[in-house]
Formats: structure tokens, sequence, C-alpha cells
């Protein structure tokens, strides 16, 4: 049995429509016994209790980043025109190199450094079209003992030939990845179109039946991102009403479907994504970055629709969820709409894990959970440390973290109780 002193800060439930889900104990012990939380509650001493002290640090759950590319590390930061254009000058050549199994090994473990370093423990992945890009994530994840999702992407149209593949062997490839990876330590398997305008129409068809054929696999992909890629669904499947309805067709508007992005849907598809149990990954740095829009919180809410953030990295320019937070906090400002500290932490620690369908394993601190956190330091930088000492109550404490701090502020991640 393992103690960590600290402040405690997680939820139990949605902060925006459940007043008090908020969990906030000032002196803190977190108990951790063969990687899982015991209890979490005031600090007291206890025998024969190996206990690190972390006072003066927040203890969070560690962060959900529910939309990340882990091939694209590589062209972070390269601005362009449009995302159709990005995708074409740098997403597709970052995402070819790894083909190369060294290549793919390498670029995954400097990935999830990354993710570490900023105190993300769980991410749902979009590594390449190749397997060996999913092998050689999943081995590094299960190396590490990390929580993961991640699958193969599926694209067979509409793509340079170095990552495009064709309906049936992906079908296959798929397969195969779900029966090697699935269930194992903790590693998922997503079903992973790359979105709809790269795939044929016999391939939307197949990754709908490995849904149907692999019961708990997830399924994950992009939706209605910019305008232009709006328009181009519209053309490619003139029978769709809308965009939503084209992964609908195939089976793909389920729970445990998580849907980046969704810009630009009307109040249809929102109601019908939310009815259906499907997630929502608001990306809000990759959006500001691509210009592809301003995430509408207020129709999101309204339908009450599953919401996770992302840092949908090459797209979005920084792998810290307190970053992700911080930019979703200045969209809704744009449009108008009330978002806090409360609304971005739940969002990246228990609202990821309820949209991955992961909430009785991870997301807070409840008796069971994995033991994966991070610890924050509210003195990470001058600014922090001389704002801080002014902050009133942990909402304050908060809301400073998000932002001032990035990956400066985390001073060490844990997975499954141990420093990673
Ligand atoms: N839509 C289809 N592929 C991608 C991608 O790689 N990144 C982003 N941001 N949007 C996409
Ligand atoms: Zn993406």
């Amino acid at each position: 049995m393992k103690g960590f002193r600290g402040t405690l800060v997680d939820f139990t439930g949605d902060p925006r429509t459940q007043p008090g889900a908020l969990r906030h104990v000032e002196d803190g012990l977190l108990m951790v016994d063969d990687g899982r939380v015991v209890s979490a509650g005031p600090f007291r001493q206890g025998s024969g209790l190996e206990i690190t002290d972390l006072s003066g640090r927040l203890l969070v759950p560690g962060f959900i980043d529910a939309h990340v590319h882990s091939a694209q590390t590589d062209i972070v930061a390269s601005p362009s025109a449009s995302l159709l254009d990005w995708l074409e000058r740098h997403a597709f050549a970052a995402e070819a190199r790894f083909a190369e199994p060294g290549h793919a090994r390498q670029a995954s473990e400097q990935f999830l450094d990354e993710l570490v370093r900023n105190g993300t423990t769980t991410a749902a992945v979009f590594p390449s079209s190749h397997p060996q890009s999913v092998d050689a994530l999943f081995e590094a994840a299960e190396r590490r003992g990390m929580r993961m999702v991640a699958g193969k992407l599926m694209m067979d149209r509409h793509c340079p030939p170095e990552v495009r593949d064709e309906a049936q062997r992906s079908y296959e490839e798929a397969k195969a990845l779900i029966r090697r990876w699935h269930g194992r330590a903790r590693l998922a398997y997503a079903v992973s179109p790359r979105f709809a305008p790269t795939s044929s129409e016999t391939q939307l068809e197949l990754a709908g039946r490995l849904l149907e054929e692999h019961p708990g696999v997830l399924l994950q992909t992009h939706l209605s991102e910019t305008e232009s890629e709006v328009r181009w669904v519209r053309e490619l499947f003139p029978w769709a009403r809308n965009y939503l309805e084209v992964y609908a067709r195939y089976g793909m508007l389920r729970p445990g479907a998580l849907f980046a992005h969704c810009l630009h849907l009307d109040a249809g598809e929102w109601d019908r994504l939310a009815a259906a149990g499907a997630a929502a990954v608001h990306c809000p740095g990759s959006n500001l970055f691509l210009g592809s829009g301003l995430f509408d919180f207020g129709a999101a809410r309204k339908a009450g629709a599953a919401l996770a953030l992302g840092s949908d990295v090459g797209g979005g320019t920084s792998f810290s969820m307190l970053r992700a937070m911080y930019d979703a906090y200045k969209v809704a400002r744009l449009r108008g709409l009330p978002f806090d500290a409360l609304d971005g932490f739940y969002l990246a620690t228990l609202g990821g894990a309820r949209a991955l369908g992961m909430d009785r394993q991870i997301g807070n601190f409840e008796p069971g959970r994995e033991a994966d956190f991070v610890v924050l330091r509210p003195d990470a930088t001058a600014l922090l440390a001389r704002r801080m000492s002014q902050a009133q109550s942990i909402e304050e404490r908060l809301f400073l973290l998000m932002a001032l701090g990035d990956e400066r502020a985390v001073e060490a991640t844990y997975v499954l109780g141990a420093k990673t």
C-alpha cells in the first residue's frame, strides 16, 4: 500500500449539470494498492504506510486526450490555408513514413513521452493506415502500462498511394489487429475510418461490419470540421441528408463512437448524436490553428451530447490538456458562452473517461479506479506563483493552472500508482 499526500481534486459528475460534482480535499491522502485507488480522503498518519509527500501540489486524475495523431508529431505547427490543404501538404507525408517499422517505433516512443510530460495518461490515437504503426504504438504503451485506444486508419480513396489502403485489406488488417491487441493489458481498439471523404462506401460498410463483429471495440473518426469538407461530403454521398447520416448509415453512430470536431452540425445532427450515446470530441487548439471554426458548446449542451477534449496534434500545436482547456475557454468566450476551469478539468478527466466508456476504470479517484494521476505545481512559473498567492478558492487556482499552466506545471505523471 502506498500513500500520496497533496491537494486532491476530482469529479463525481459533470459540474455544469451537477452542482457539487467537484471533490476537493485540501490536505488529502490518496491511497493506492496494486495500481488501484483504495481511498481518497483527508490526510491521516498511517502506520507502516509509505507516504510520498506532495504537499502544496494538486493531484488530479490523469488527463485524457480523446483525439490525437501519433503520426503527426513531425508536422506540428505547419501552417496551411485550410484543413484539406494541410492534409495534402503535410499530414499524408508524415503518415507515409510510418510504413517503416523503425520510424514508427521511435516516433511512438517520443509521442508517448510527450503525453506523459504533459500529464496525459490515456489517449484515443490515430497512428497511420499501416498496421505496423498500431503495433508500434500499442507495444510502447503496453511496456509503459498505459491505457490507450488506437486503430489503423482506414482510407482507400482521395489520398496518395503511400497511405492508401484497399477496402477488403483494411478490413482484414483491422481484424488481425483487434485479435492481437483489443483487451490486452490496458489497450483497446478503435475502428478508425479517417473521415467519410477518404473512404469508399464499401470500406465504410466493412468498418461497420468490424464493429458488429467485435462488441466493445470503439469507433473514432472526424466529423464536420470545415465547411468545405461538409460540402465535399454532400457531393460524395448525395443520398445522405447530412454528414452524420453517412456514419449512421454504416452502423457507426453508437455508444463508444468518438466524433472529432463537430463544428458545423445542425440541431438535428446534434440531437441524433446525443441520442445515440456517441461522443463529440472538441479540439479547440486545432480548430483555431487550422481556422476550421468555433465549436458550439450551446448546441452540444442543449442536445446533452457526451463531450471530451482533444489536442488533435498535429492539427493542434500543443500536447498539453491544460492548453486544450484554455483554448476551449477562449472559444466559448468568442461564442458568448460560459466555460470555467471546472468544465475544463472535468472534460479532460471524467468527461473523457465517459466518452471512451471507461469511467469505471479511469477518470476520478473512486476506490477501485486505476491509479493514473498528475501532480500539478501551482508555482511552476514565476507568474503562476505570484498570481496563485492571491487566489482564494480552488476554482480560482484551477483557473490559473488552466490559463497560465502548460507542461511546466506537470511535476510528475503516475501510471498505475508508479511514477513514469
Ligand atoms: N480530417 C481528416 N483527417 C484529419 C486529420 O488528420 N486532422 C484533422 N484535424 N482533421 C482531419
Ligand atoms: Zn484529427
